[in-house]
């Protein structure tokens, strides 16, 4: 696992910008596994100009998001596929058939999870999975306590969870509580992995997930055990790092 620790929110951005554009160069057929949520934002930002000021080609590019909420329709403003084509699909010349995300209006949920396990496969896994993390140190949706060797599944969403989902929600009821999320398995499967994290908020769980071993309370930390991980924090993020 290697560290890197910026001194703000737009050195991390630009250090995984830079992390995924490498990727592409020498790769421009990679898989990416990518999140959603305020963390990667600004990276989407940096690789959107990247890619049209120089160029940087999206068009073999294959994506997977990690997650989606369950019960929300593609064209509601808080599915993640409204979020990854609203901040950064419709920027770059990624082909749709090649951008994949979880369907949460799907009839039968558990034949889903199948289908996208089975299309990750096929298209030889990820090369690079982009992770956020969340202050409970999920990882996707995996919760504290989750099964380390899920594949894609149907998650509860914690309390915590829900709270910290709420701010993009009118009221809190209306934020869903349950969502389809890639399991610690497909994760851990890729074969690089970046974990981002900024804030204070996130120190916490940056420190559980870095240090004293796995914990299942802290799903984040199973990243140990992955041959290839890069965690870029801030400072603040960084800061019970010691
Ligand atoms: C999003 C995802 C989540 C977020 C995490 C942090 O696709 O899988 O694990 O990465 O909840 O969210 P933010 O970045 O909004 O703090």
């Amino acid at each position: 696992m290697r560290v890197i620790v910026t001194n703000s929110y737009e050195k991390m951005s630009a250090t995984a910008a830079r992390m995924v554009a490498g990727q592409l160069y020498l790769k421009p057929d990679s898989v990416l596994g990518l999140a959603t949520g305020s963390t990667p934002l600004l990276m989407y930002q940096n690789l959107i100009r990247v890619h049209k000021e120089i160029g940087l080609d999206f068009s073999e590019v294959i994506t997977f998001n990690l997650d989606e909420y369950l019960g929300l329709k593609r064209e509601d403003c808080n599915s993640y596929h409204y979020f990854m084509h609203e901040n950064f699909f419709k920027y770059i010349n990624i082909k749709p058939k090649n951008i994949y995300i979880p369907n949460g209006s799907a009839e039968d949920i558990e034949k889903e999870c199948k289908r996208y396990d089975a299309l990750i496969e096929e298209k030889g896994g990820i090369d690079l999975q982009v992770l956020g993390i969340g202050q409970n140190a999920h990882i996707g949706f995996n919760e504290p306590d989750i099964k380390f060797e899920a594949t894609t599944h149907k998650v509860k969403l914690d309390e915590e969870t829900v709270n910290a989902n709420a701010r993009f929600f009118k009221t809190i009821d209306e934020v869903p509580r349950y969502a389809i999320s890639m399991g610690i398995k497909t994760i851990m499967h890729a074969k690089k992995v970046i974990l981002l994290a900024n804030g204070e908020n996130k120190a916490e769980a940056i420190q559980k997930s870095i240090y004293g071993g796995v914990r299942p309370d802290a799903p984040a930390s199973i990243l140990q055990l992955h041959q290839d991980v890069t965690v870029i924090v801030d400072k603040a993020a960084a800061s019970l790092l010691g």
